[in-house]
């Protein structure tokens, strides 16, 4: 089995970015730019405050909604924190679980990525779980045990199904927000390597079933080199993201 079977996940990381009332221009320019886009899915992932707006503004379109985090308890006395049950209330489908930023920023660990998937999934809700090595594992020989490290943390405990359910999505920190994107062969390198990760794990077809995404600087210049890896199931954009018409392209590039 190979990519054809696997639709490809495009997702917009707007990070902490956004107004509500720009929140509302991108995602009503976006929607209209692909309307017409089909064999591909399309994901927004505004703060918090604009879920809701976007969740309005998306409804009966071809594009989902996400959230940029999740805390594991549904309720109660956890000041700042925002829960499954509150997300899917607001629109979202998915959640992005474990980016580098909140590894490397608010204290992430493969521990509270693992809780949070699991709640993710518990409420009916796939996780986008992140993945991915810094520049200095890289040079030293180090990106398959971290990737490893992170793949395994990050999945532990996860039934077949649960992680069909689950998306992965493989960010090179070295190449997040830098302009430096991963070459297609180095970013094929290690999404197969997470397939093959997965299939020692669970088996040939459910690894063959997982959809990968890559991460870091992509842009409509080299978006389609990068999806036409064999193991490259879409991309988890950024900056791009941010204009209507770049993440569209972005959008368009993995179903030519
Ligand atoms: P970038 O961010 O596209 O701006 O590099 C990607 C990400 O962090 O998800």
């Amino acid at each position: 089995m190979g990519r054809t079977m696997r639709t490809p996940i495009i997702a917009g990381n707007w990070k902490l970015n956004n107004t509500i009332s720009e929140a509302v221009a991108l995602t009503t320019a976006l929607k209209d730019l692909v309307a017409d886009c089909a064999g591909v899915e399309i994901i927004v992932a505004p703060t918090f405050t604009a879920l809701a707006t976007v969740s309005d503004i998306i409804r009966d379109s071809n594009i989902r909604l996400a959230a940029q985090d999740v805390y594991w308890e549904d309720s109660g006395a956890f000041t700042g924190e925002v829960s499954a049950p509150m997300l899917k209330d607001a629109g979202c489908d998915y959640i992005i679980i474990g980016h580098s930023e909140r590894r490397q920023y608010f204290g992430e660990t493969n521990e509270s990525v693992n809780q949070k998937v699991k709640t993710a999934l518990s409420h009916d809700l796939k996780p986008i779980i992140c993945v991915g090595e810094q520049l200095e594992d890289r040079e030293a020989g180090r990106t398959e045990t971290v990737i490893e490290n992170h793949v395994s943390g990050g999945t532990a405990g996860l039934s077949s199904a649960q992680l069909l359910s689950s998306i992965i999505a493989y960010e090179p920190v070295w190449a997040i927000g830098t302009g430096k994107t991963a070459t297609p062969a180095q970013a094929q390198e290690v999404h197969s390597y997470i397939r093959k990760l997965l299939k020692d794990a669970y088996s040939a077809d459910v690894a063959s079933q997982v959809r990968i995404q890559y991460g870091g600087s992509v842009k409509p210049e080299n978006a389609a080199e990068l999806m036409s890896q064999p193991d490259v199931d879409g991309a988890l954009v950024g900056g791009a993201s941010l204009q209507a018409e770049s993440f569209a392209e972005i959008v368009k590039s993995a179903i030519l």
